[in-house]
Formats: C-alpha cells, sequence, structure tokens
C-alpha cells in the first residue's frame, strides 16, 4: 500500500494509552493521556466512542489542538453542522462557532449567550445535533461553568403519571422562542435575515426519543427550544412542560462542569440537555465548538 494512504487508513494507527475516569455524578467521565492532535488508531477510537455512549460527557483534559485537528476529530463522528450565525464563525473554518462575551472593536466576536436556558443543541432542526465539542481557548477566572443534565435518568425516574400524560406525544422546538429575550449590551444578538429565518422554521419531535446507538429513552424537550406540547391546550402543555423541566434538572441529574485550561468538552446532545452558567461580564470566556449532525429523533 502506498504510504500516502497508509497514513490516512486508521487501522495503521499506534494505540495511544490513555484512562477513562468515571465522575462520581451519574453523568461524564474524564479522559486522561490521549493526544487527540493525532489521528486515533480504529481501537482508540471506538473506546472513545464507548465512553461517550456510557457517560454522554467526554472531558479531554489537556489538548493543545488547532481548529482543523478538532475539526478532523468531530467529523470522525459524523456530517458537521454549519451554524445559522455566520457572524461568529471561524475565519477559514466555517465548521467552527465561536463561543464568547468578548467584544472586539464594538462587535461581539462570538455567540455571548451559547445556553442561558437549558436546550440540547439544533433540537429546533429536523436533524438536530448527535453531539457537540467545546474547546477552552480563554477562560475567566470566575464562572464560566456549564452544567450537564442526564434525560436518560430523568426518563427512567419520572413519576409514573407524567409518564403516561406525555408517552407518544410530541412537542414544537423553535429557534427563535427565546432568541430576542435579554438583547441587550450583555447579550447582543444579531437580528435574523428572512434567510436565516427560514433556516429555523420550527419543527416537532416526539417528547421521549430512543437513543439510536444505546436504544435507551430519553425526555427530549428543554425550556431553550421546546414551545409546546402537540394536540394539547395551552394552559395544560405550558404546565406538563414544566413538571418535565424541573425534574430534568434535579441535581441527582446534574454534573457541573468546572472548566480547566485545554479542556475539549464532546457531549451527546440525544442523551442530555445543558445550560451555561455564566461570568462575570467584564472577565474573558471564549471557546471553539464543532456540532456533529445526528439522526431525526424516533
Ligand atoms: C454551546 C453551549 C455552553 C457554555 O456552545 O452549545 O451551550 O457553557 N455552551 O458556553
Ligand atoms: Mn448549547
Amino acid at each position: 500500500m502506498p504510504a500516502a494512504s497508509q497514513a490516512s487508513s486508521s487501522a495503521y494507527l499506534a494505540d495511544q494509552a490513555f484512562d477513562i475516569r468515571p465522575f462520581a455524578e451519574k453523568v461524564g467521565a474524564e479522559i486522561i493521556g490521549l493526544d487527540l492532535s493525532r489521528p486515533l488508531s480504529d481501537a482508540d477510537f471506538a473506546r472513545v466512542h464507548q465512553a461517550h455512549l456510557d457517560y454522554h460527557v467526554a472531558v479531554f483534559r489537556d489538548q493543545h489542538i488547532t481548529p482543523q485537528q478538532q475539526i478532523d476529530f468531530s467529523r470522525r463522528f459524523g456530517v458537521l453542522q454549519i451554524h445559522v450565525l455566520k457572524q461568529f464563525l471561524l475565519k477559514n473554518h466555517p465548521e467552527i462557532l465561536i463561543v464568547s462575551n468578548i467584544v472586539e472593536d464594538g462587535q461581539p466576536i462570538g455567540l455571548g449567550d451559547a445556553g442561558k436556558y437549558w436546550h440540547s443543541d439544533l433540537s429546533y432542526k429536523e436533524l438536530p445535533s448527535l453531539g457537540s465539542m467545546l474547546h477552552a481557548q480563554e477562560l475567566p477566572d470566575e464562572g464560566g461553568d456549564t452544567l450537564f443534565a442526564n434525560l436518560h435518568l430523568a426518563w427512567d425516574t419520572l413519576p409514573h403519571a407524567l409518564r403516561e400524560a406525555v408517552e407518544g406525544l410530541s412537542a414544537v422546538h423553535s429557534y427563535t422562542s427565546r432568541y430576542s429575550e435579554g438583547k441587550n449590551a450583555a447579550n447582543w444578538r444579531p437580528t435574523l435575515t428572512s434567510e436565516q429565518l427560514a433556516q429555523v422554521a420550527e419543527v416537532t419531535h416526539p417528547i421521549v426519543r430512543t437513543h439510536p446507538e444505546t436504544g435507551r429513552k430519553a425526555l427530549f424537550v428543554s425550556e431553550g427550544f421546546t414551545t409546546r406540547i402537540v394536540g394539547l391546550p395551552e394552559d395544560e402543555s405550558r404546565q406538563l412542560l414544566d413538571e418535565l423541566y424541573a425534574h430534568s434538572v434535579r441535581p441527582e441529574h446534574v454534573y457541573r462542569h468546572q472548566w480547566q485550561p485545554h479542556d475539549l468538552v464532546f457531549w451527546d446532545n440525544r442523551s442530555l440537555i445543558h445550560l451555561a452558567a455564566g461570568c462575570p461580564t467584564e472577565l474573558r470566556r471564549k471557546l471553539f465548538r464543532t456540532t456533529i449532525q445526528g439522526d431525526a429523533p424516533f
């Protein structure tokens, strides 16, 4: 086999020695000693993939990788999604969305409030995200944590009456439901063009979805993007959704990620919702996000 194709085939790459250490919480694991700047062997990729399915959040410590290396690693999991807010895509790397509160020359350099409400990335699309990766570029000395709630556990522990009330029902997801809320100097968001609005027309998904790889059921609603339950009167829909949201984020379902320099965090949007805790506006925070496309929920 010619050298060039050998180098591009992951079957010929050496395995790396690395540890997978689950957190004490019922979600998340830390991956220590793996270097994502090197292409992963098939065996290493299989271990990482399984850890992602088992723990839903994989925290890769100490990753000194370029945007292109983040993109290459992300692509091993699927097709990448390009965010609708084109103004916040990294120059020459549109697969990367800049998540940042930094303002330069009066212009925000990235999406400042990527996760003010609990949400699953791109649940407002027909094909929501499989998972997202955030790579820390600049971290504040205080705050800036990201919280993850395990929606398999939320479904498994949901009171019987609530389960019966929502099983088989669908809900509407909309990108614009909270888009303009809190639109102010600290939480600036560009006005969407009609073309952008057309890309984020609302969609309907089942309230209880089955994970396509593990077969486990999970709730699939969130305060960030879910607006109503199909076929129910508004007040009933509101009340049920509020009960589901409250149950989803009970402390025993949640892992709070406190960022360390050079962390790369890869979570499963089919199993979790997440939230940005926020940080004082005068402190700089910048992360690079890649978003992998998933299947239509069923
Ligand atoms: C995201 C997101 C949370 C954070 O980038 O999808 O929700 O803590 N970010 O920045
Ligand atoms: Mn998000």
